[in-house]
């Protein structure tokens, strides 16, 4: 596992939107050999949206043979909620790429049948090949996407209740009212995570240094489920120096 601690002037956002980019440049999509990218929400990533919008505005990156799978989504919030992910992802990123509305893959948190929602999901991933690249962000207690801790670290796409302390976490979107946060959510597993020929974590502040921690240092634990990234050959965790506070090791 590969650990990068951005120092400033250097940001977590701006340092992750060079590599993304460089990743796509490098691979040289075309319409019949697309890149595959696994994206995620939270407040981590939107740095790192900007600066790929930035860029693609620039005439350095198009999206045009690009196809995203978005990492997660809550189960019964309307896709037009201004909490979805799919609210989020139009509004942070997509509405400002050329990414063509078709190459987007978001679970819906809406389908009659959940349990076939996530197997088509694993399926349409397979079908195109697996994932280039999935970047994730990481929960204070250690989740990735959605797989809290104590899940299986072989798990596919599922259905997840969530913890009282992400539903807590994430009450900062939901006028503070952990109430009205989703009890699940749809998230790819860690499996299916693991398989992404590329992972990428984003961590920033000091709330995420015990699971950055964790990632790096701890056992691969399901407590811990960014741990399993250890067992991931190309996997990469980028934070900021508060992020990466409790570490002994250093970049
Ligand atoms: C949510 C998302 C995760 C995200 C995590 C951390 O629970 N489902 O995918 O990584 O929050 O979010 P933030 O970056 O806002 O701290």
């Amino acid at each position: 596992m590969r650990f990068v601690c951005c120092e400033p002037p250097m940001t977590v956002g701006a340092w992750a939107a060079d590599y993304v980019a460089q990743r796509i440049l490098d691979f040289a999509p075309g319409r019949d050999r697309p890149f595959i990218l696994g994206l995620p929400t939270g407040s981590t990533p939107l740095a790192m949206y900007q600066h790929l919008i930035q860029k693609h505005r620039a005439g350095q990156l198009s999206f045009e043979h690009v196809l995203t799978f978005n990492l997660d989504e809550y189960v019964g919030l309307a896709p037009g909620h201004p909490q979805s992910y799919h609210s989020y992802m139009n509004q942070e990123f997509f509405r400002h790429i050329d990414l063509p509305a078709q190459n987007i893959h978001i679970l819906d948190g809406n389908a009659t049948d959940l349990e076939q929602e996530c197997q088509q999901y694993e399926t349409a991933i397979s079908a195109r090949g697996g994932l280039d690249l999935c970047i994730g962000g990481v929960g204070e207690a250690g989740h990735i996407a959605f797989n809290e801790a104590g899940g299986r670290l072989n798990s596919r796409t599922h259905l997840q209740r969530l913890d009282a302390s992400t539903r807590s976490a994430n009450a900062r979107f939901f006028e503070q009212d952990a109430n009205q946060v989703p009890t699940y959510a749809l998230t790819m597993g860690v499996g299916t995570i693991l398989e992404a020929r590329e992972v990428m974590i984003l961590a920033t502040g000091p709330r995420k240094a015990l699971a950055v921690y964790h990632a790096l240092e701890g056992q691969v634990t399901p407590e811990w489920p960014v741990s399993a990234l250890q067992k991931h050959g190309r996997s990469l965790i980028v934070c900021d120096e508060a992020a990466a506070q409790k570490l002994t090791i250093k970049a």
